[in-house]
C-alpha cells in the first residue's frame, strides 16, 4: 500500500483548497463565528480543520471512503487484519472490544489491574468478571500483570468463560506474557483482548516489547495520544483472526460511538501512521538511545534509583518492560512521589505522569529532545537538593492483596444500579474520589467533609436515598 498517502489529511486539505462552504455543523464554520480570543488561544488552523466527517471531509455517501482508506493503511502499517479509529479514546475502544466478546451474565476473564473503562464495560454489558490476580511485589509495593499460570487456572475453573482481557503494558510500562496467555485461550477457542493503551509505539521498533498482535492477541486497543503523536482521545483498535468478527466489533463500537467524530483526531491518527511507517524506526532508535542516557543520568543523582528490568521483570514479576516509562524510586530520599511531583510542577513547571507513595514517573516519547531531558534532569537534581522543603513520606502500610480480595456477590451491573450505601473513605494523601460520590450522591445525613464538589442526583427514580457515613 502507498504509505506516502494520508487520506484524511489529503481530504482535509482538498476541502480547504476547494473553499467548500458548510451549511452544516460545526456552527463556528471554519472559525468565522468563533470568539477572536478563542481563536487566538487555539489557533485559526484548528478551526479551519474542524469539520464534519460526512458532508464535509467526505461526501454524503462517503463515496471517497476517506476514513476506510485511512483505517486500511493503519492496519497495513501494523500488520492487523482490520483497524478502527476512535475519537472517544481507548475508553470507548475497550468497551467495544468487551461487548464483542461477552454479553449479559457471560463470563470474561479480566486481569484485575484494569482501567476504569473495563469496569464500565462490565457494568454496561452485564458481564460476570472472573478476576485474574496480578503478581504483587511486596518489596516494591507494585502489581505486575498476571502470570499465564493465573489465566490457566481461571480457565480451568471457568470453562464457560467467553474470553480474556489483559492490560499490557501497564502505566508502569510492565508487560504481560501475552503470547502464553493467547496460546492458553486459543487452545480453548477463546479470544484475547489486550488493552495496550500505553503501547502505540510498540509496533514500530523491535527493541520495544512485542506488540500485542504479534504476540497473538485477537483484539488490541491503543491510545495513540498516549505514546504516539495522536491528539487527545485518538485511539485505534485492531482485529485479527476469526474469533471476533469485524462486523461484531464495528456494531459494538457504533453502539457507544459519537455521531460527530472529530476530523482533527482522525487526521492526527492518519498522520501518525505515515510518520511511523516512513521514519518510525529511526525516530524510536534515537528515543531509545536518549532514554538510556536519561536513565543513567538519573541514576547518578544521589538518592534516586531508576527502576529497570532487574527490578520489574523476572519470575513472579513482569514479562517485559517498556523503557520509555522512566520510574524513579524515591526510597533513598524519603519523600513521597505525590509531594515530589507537586514540588516539580510548582518549582520547575515540570509535570510528571504517574506518581505514587514512593515513585515518580517521567514518560519519554519520540518527541523528547535535549532541551526537555536537560530540564527534567535539572529539576530532579534540584528536587533532591531541596529535600528539606518536602515533608517526610508517611509510612504506608499496604495490606497483602489476599486481605483485600472481596467475594464477588453480584454482577457489577446489578451492584451499580442497585441500592447502595455511600461510605467515604478518608485518605491521608488524596481527597475523596468523586467516583465514590457519583454512585450515590450525598443527599442526607451529616454533611460530607469531602472537598470535592458534590454531583447532582443521578436521577435514578428507583433508587433508595441513603445517608452518607463520613
Ligand atoms: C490501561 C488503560 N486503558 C485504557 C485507558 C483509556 O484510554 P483513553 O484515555 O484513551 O480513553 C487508559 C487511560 O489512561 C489506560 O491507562
Amino acid at each position: 500500500m502507498d504509505h506516502t498517502k494520508a487520506p484524511v489529511l489529503d481530504a482535509l486539505r482538498a476541502y480547504q483548497a476547494q473553499e467548500q462552504l458548510p451549511f452544516t455543523p460545526p456552527g463556528h464554520k471554519q472559525g468565522r463565528g468563533a470568539d477572536p480570543r478563542v481563536r487566538a488561544a487555539l489557533g485559526d488552523a484548528l478551526f479551519d480543520a474542524d469539520m464534519l466527517a460526512v458532508s464535509g471531509l467526505d461526501d454524503r455517501t462517503q463515496s471517497q471512503k476517506v476514513l476506510e482508506r485511512a483505517e486500511e493503511l493503519m492496519a497495513d502499517a501494523v500488520g492487523a487484519e482490520h483497524t478502527f479509529f476512535s475519537t472517544c479514546g481507548s475508553s470507548l475502544s475497550v468497551k467495544a472490544a468487551m461487548l464483542s466478546v461477552a454479553g449479559p451474565h457471560e463470563k470474561l476473564l479480566v486481569a484485575r489491574d484494569a482501567h476504569k473503562s473495563v469496569i464500565s464495560g462490565l457494568i454496561l454489558a452485564g458481564i460476570r468478571p472472573v478476576w485474574v490476580d496480578p503478581q504483587w511485589d511486596p518489596d516494591l509495593h507494585l502489581a505486575h500483570p498476571p502470570a499465564p499460570e493465573a489465566f490457566r487456572s481461571a480457565l480451568e475453573q471457568h470453562p464457560d468463560a467467553r474470553g480474556a482481557l489483559v492490560t499490557s503494558p501497564t502505566p508502569y510500562g510492565t508487560c504481560a506474557d501475552i503470547k502464553a496467555i493467547a496460546t492458553l485461550c486459543h487452545e480453548r477457542g477463546l479470544p484475547v483482548i489486550v488493552d495496550e493503551a500505553w503501547g502505540a509505539h510498540l509496533p514500530f521498533h523491535p527493541e520495544l516489547p512485542t506488540w500485542a498482535m504479534d504476540a497473538g492477541a485477537d483484539v488490541c486497543i491503543t491510545s495513540v495520544h498516549k505514546m504516539g503523536s495522536g491528539l487527545e482521545q485518538g485511539s485505534v483498535f485492531h482485529l485479527q483472526g476469526a474469533l471476533v468478527t469485524a462486523a461484531t466489533l464495528a456494531s459494538r463500537a457504533d453502539l457507544l460511538d459519537t455521531t460527530s467524530p472529530s476530523v482533527l483526531i482522525y487526521a492526527a491518527l492518519d498522520g501518525w501512521r505515515r510518520q511511523m511507517v516512513e521514519g518510525g524506526h529511526e525516530l524510536l532508535d534515537g528515543t531509545l538511545r536518549r532514554v538510556r542516557r536519561v536513565r543513567a543520568a538519573i541514576e547518578e543523582i544521589d538518592g534516586l534509583h531508576v527502576n529497570d528490568r532487574q527490578d520489574f521483570c523476572g519470575p513472579k514479576r513482569a514479562f517485559d518492560l517498556d523503557p520509555l516509562q522512566v520510574f524513579i524510586d524515591l526510597s533513598g530520599v524519603r519523600f513521597s512521589g505525590y509531594d515530589a511531583a507537586d514540588w516539580l510542577r510548582r518549582n520547575h513547571r515540570i509535570n510528571l505522569h504517574t506518581s505514587d507513595h514512593r515513585r515518580i514517573n517521567a514518560t519519554l516519547t519520540h518527541a523528547d529532545d535535549d532541551t526537555t531531558t536537560t530540564r527534567l534532569l535539572n529539576g530532579l537534581r534540584d528536587l533532591v537538593a531541596s529535600a528539606d522543603e518536602l515533608p517526610p513520606a508517611p509510612n504506608i502500610h499496604i495490606p497483602d492483596p489476599g486481605d483485600l480480595r472481596l467475594r464477588q456477590a453480584t454482577l457489577p451491573r446489578d451492584a451499580f444500579f442497585g441500592d447502595v450505601e455511600q461510605v467515604h473513605r478518608r485518605s491521608p494523601l488524596l481527597p475523596c474520589s468523586p467516583t465514590f460520590l457519583a454512585v450515590r450522591p450525598c443527599l442526607q445525613g451529616p454533611p460530607c467533609r469531602c472537598r470535592t464538589p458534590r454531583p447532582t442526583d443521578l436521577g435514578g427514580g428507583h433508587r433508595r436515598r441513603v445517608p452518607v457515613r463520613t
